[in-house]
This record gives structure tokens, C-alpha cells and sequence, in this order.
């Protein structure tokens, strides 16, 4: 569907959880969410037809999101409903790789296409720093996982963090090199309470163009990022600017959180309910949203914050 600003809504993002078995600095609170009332999330039932509704408006791309997707007991059969909706040409997920060793290839035959896994860093340490509670050797063993699952692209998100990786923008660059994956460098948004950072982790993309004046621009494909190449190698770098450069006047997503909220921007406040609507109603609502989504995000930064109202684990990125 065509919004009001003549964008092409046709990805959908979908959180099925706000839990997650880590904790992200950037992303959470220390002490986890405060677990909702089972009654305020979606149904799987829910969930499928609101996935339903999306398609019949145009919706072709779905991503699984979290929180951490995997904690949820029904994510496969989730994604195997989902693949299986009319229109639903691709069926993605993005996940922090723990639960991958188990999850990989069952999640593959359910018709999951792509994956994308963050990392921030490839130290043990700083691993267990930034995500709180993970170790690096959980999410090395996802991501080969991943990889011996044969999905069609598997990519590394990395959040860049001023005074924490990057000194670690060559190495990770160069995962792209020993296996085959994309390594996305992001901006770091600053959510409701990423407090734990001050003005001088928001750094821009361009850092990383500085660390690695070999690489050569390639063509898009599509998503948020722009792209590059090392030489020799097998993926793609990806530079993903929500703060330095916004992309807001070609964005094609809405989101969808697991308290069956319709999210038409990531940094607005703006929300409308499916809880409890039956097709036609879910429809309704789901055009309204496309129709409003706002212009654009407003500026980030240390002392401007998203007006999203949530951290990103409640709405999946
Ligand atoms: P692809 O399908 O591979 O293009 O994935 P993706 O980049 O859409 O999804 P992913 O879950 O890997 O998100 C990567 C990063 O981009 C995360 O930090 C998201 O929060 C961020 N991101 C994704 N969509 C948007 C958006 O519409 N606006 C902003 N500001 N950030 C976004
Ligand atoms: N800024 C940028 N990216 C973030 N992510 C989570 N929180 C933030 C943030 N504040 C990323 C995760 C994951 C993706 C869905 O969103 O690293 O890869
Ligand atoms: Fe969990 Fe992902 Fe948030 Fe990290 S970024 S705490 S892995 S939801």
C-alpha cells in the first residue's frame, strides 16, 4: 500500500517477544522487562492474521524480531504459518544467534530465508560487557550455525559505539573475508534508556569508511544500507546511518510489536492496536496506520532521544 507520501509500505516488521536471554546496553534495562500480562500480547492466532491483513495491503517481506525471537516457544511454527500466508514472498529474522545451534535448522525448513545476527565485537570480554549476561563463544557457535543451516545470506549486525569497537572496525570487517556474511556496521539510536552512553559513542558511519579506505562502493540492494567491498571479500560491508543520514523518505516498513501494536515509524510515539480485532478490523486499522506514517524521525541524538516510548526491545529495531 501507498502511504501519504506516495512511500511503498511492503515490509513488515513483526517483534513476537520483548523478552530476550541477553542485555544489550544499548537496546535494555539491566534487570530485564517487566513481564507483560499474557492476556495484552498477540495470540498466535493474532499474529497470523494480522500477517494476513499486512499481505492483503501489499505487505511481501516479514522479519521476526525480538526482543529475541528464539525465547519464544512457537517461533518455528510462527514462521512456518507466516511463509505459508498468500503474498508473503520472503519470510526473514534477526536474532542474537545464542539459541541458533538449536534453532538454525529447524527454523530453515519452516521456510526463514535470511538471518541476520548482531555482534558488536569480537572480544570475550567486551562481549560480555556490552550484552551483559552473553558469551561471545554462544553467538560464534550461532553464527556457524547459521551458516551450516544454508540459509540464502546470512548478515552481522554491528552496533558501532564510540570508545568500544571501534578499534574493532578492521576485524569485523574482515569476518567478511573468512566466512561468507555481510558485516552491517549501525549507528547506535539513542532509545528511551540507553543511558549507559554518552555523546561520544554516537559516532557516524563515516568512522568506519576511515578504518577501511580499501573498500570500494557497490551496488544497493535495497535495504537500509549503503554497501561496500573489501577486497577478497565474499559479503558485503553495509554502513546503516538512522541518525547521521536518515533514510525516512524511502522507507517501505512498518512494525508490528508483540503487544499487537502497529508501529507505521520506529522513533514516533504513534501506535494503533490490533489486540483483539477480528480480519476486517485489523485491516482497517493496519490502513490507517500505513496511510499516517510519519514523515520522517525527527533528529537523534545524545540529548535528542527516540519519542518511541519504548527501548528497542519492545519494538525489534
Ligand atoms: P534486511 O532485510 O537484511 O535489509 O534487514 P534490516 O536491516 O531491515 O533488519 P535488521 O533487523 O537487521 O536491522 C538492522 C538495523 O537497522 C537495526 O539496528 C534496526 O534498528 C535498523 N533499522 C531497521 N529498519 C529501520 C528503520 O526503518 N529506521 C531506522 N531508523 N532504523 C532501522
Ligand atoms: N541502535 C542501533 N541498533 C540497535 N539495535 C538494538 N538497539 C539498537 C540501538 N539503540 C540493533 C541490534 C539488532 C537490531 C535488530 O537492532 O543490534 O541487530
Ligand atoms: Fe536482546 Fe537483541 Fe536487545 Fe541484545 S539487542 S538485548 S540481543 S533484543
Amino acid at each position: 500500500m501507498i502511504d501519504r507520501l506516495e512511500r511503498n509500505i511492503r515490509y513488515l516488521r513483526v517483534s513476537i517477544t520483548e523478552l530476550c536471554n541477553l542485555r544489550c546496553r544499548y537496546c535494555m534495562p539491566e534487570d530485564g522487562v517487566c513481564k507483560k500480562r499474557h492476556e495484552e500480547m498477540l495470540t498466535e492466532e493474532e499474529l497470523i492474521r494480522a500477517i494476513r491483513a499486512a499481505a492483503s495491503l501489499g505487505i511481501e517481506k516479514l522479519r521476526i524480531t525480538g526482543g529475541e525471537p528464539l525465547v519464544k516457544k512457537n517461533v518455528v511454527s510462527i514462521c512456518r504459518r507466516a511463509a505459508e500466508v498468500e503474498g508473503i514472498r520472503e519470510v526473514c529474522l534477526t536474532t542474537n544467534g545464542v539459541l541458533l545451534p538449536q534453532l538454525a535448522k529447524p527454523l530453515k525448513e519452516a521456510g526463514v530465508s535470511r538471518i541476520n545476527m548482531s555482534l558488536d565485537t569480537l572480544n570475550p570480554e567486551k562481549y560480555a560487557y556490552i550484552t551483559r549476561i552473553g558469551t561471545l563463544d554462544q553467538a560464534m557457535a550461532g553464527l556457524e550455525a547459521a551458516l551450516d543451516a544454508g540459509f540464502e545470506k546470512v548478515k552481522i549486525n554491528a552496533v558501532l559505539i564510540g570508545g568500544f569497537n571501534d578499534d574493532e572496525i578492521v576485524p569485523l570487517a574482515e569476518l567478511t573475508k573468512k566466512y561468507p556474511v555481510d558485516v552491517r556496521f549501525i549507528e547506535m539510536m539513542p532509545m528511551y534508556d540507553s543511558g549507559d552512553f554518552d555523546s561520544k559513542a554516537f559516532i557516524p558511519y563515516t568512522t568506519v569508511l576511515d578504518k577501511l579506505p580499501e573498500a570500494v562502493e557497490t551496488a544497493p540492494d535495497g535495504g537500509v544500507a549503503r554497501l561496500y567491498r573489501l577486497p577478497g571479500g565474499q559479503g558485503s560491508i553495509g554502513l546503516i546511518s538512522p541518525v547521521s543520514a536518515h533514510f525516512c523518505g524511502t522507507c517501505n516498513r512498518i512494525r508490528l510489536t508483540a503487544d499487537g501494536k502497529v508501529k507505521p515509524c520506529l522513533h514516533s510515539g504513534d501506535e494503533y492496536s490490533l489486540k483483539g480485532l477480528d480480519y476486517d478490523g485489523m485491516v482497517a486499522v493496519l490502513k490507517d496506520a500505513i496511510w499516517n506514517k510519519p514523515a520522517w524521525h525527527g533528529e537523534l541524538s545524545a540529548e535528542n532521544r527516540s519519542q518511541a516510548g519504548r527501548n528497542m526491545n519492545q519494538i525489534g529495531g
